[in-house]
């Protein structure tokens, strides 16, 4: 079971990062995790290039290369963002510009999230859906949303969010089971 989580808040331990914490809790001690801080990142948006529509990939040399196989490895792939402007972060919207080229390439793969935020958080969550039916990927989840403010800590709060991130978390290791079947353990 591969799973990348793709962690999107500017602030690498505030709420967002213990929602994700909490989600991938879930997951069995079997399962390969590869944990992705978009913050320590160095990347831009899909810039004027249109590369990809000739060469099939995109050729934009900076760390989302790396993210990209991260993506490819993926069995299933976790995001965490926080709202911003209600929507996702900005770190979250330039890595899905930068899918553009991967089309099929995300096909079945199972894709969750989870959200922090209180206002405008429907097109945070309309954002990420958009995203993943636009790859064919299998939407999974449980609707993680961690009602928070803008301090640190402030998830705790919202006494269901945690768990609401643990059942997101148990909710695609159940889909993986159901794609996959016996023939993975
Ligand atoms: C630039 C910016 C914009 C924000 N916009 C919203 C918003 O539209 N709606 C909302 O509920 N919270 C908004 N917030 C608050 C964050 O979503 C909230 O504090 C979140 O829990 C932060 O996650 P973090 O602790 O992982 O950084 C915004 C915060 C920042 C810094």
């Amino acid at each position: 079971m591969k799973v990348l989580a793709i962690y999107g808040s500017p602030r690498k331990d505030g709420n967002t990062a213990k929602m994700m914490d909490a989600a991938l809790a879930e997951f069995p001690k079997e399962a390969e995790i590869k944990r992705l801080y978009l913050a320590d990142l160095n990347f831009s948006g899909c810039g004027p290039c249109r590369e990809c529509k000739t060469t099939g990939y995109c050729v934009v040399d900076d760390d989302m290369q790396q993210v990209f196989k991260d993506m490819l490895w993926a069995e299933i792939i976790l995001f965490g963002s926080p709202s911003q402007f209600g929507d996702v972060s900005v770190d979250i919207k330039k890595l899905m510009e930068r899918t553009w080229w991967m089309k099929g390439a995300l096909r079945n793969k199972i894709g969750g999230y989870v959200i922090t935020g209180r206002r405008y958080i429907e097109s945070t969550i309309n954002t990420l859906h958009a995203f993943m039916l636009r790859h064919r990927m299998i939407l999974g989840g449980s609707g993680a949303l961690g009602y928070t403010f803008t301090e640190m800590g402030g998830l705790e709060y919202d006494p269901l969010a945690l768990r609401d991130a643990h059942f997101t978390g148990r909710r695609l290791v159940e889909l993986y089971y159901l794609v996959y079947g016996d023939m993975k353990p």
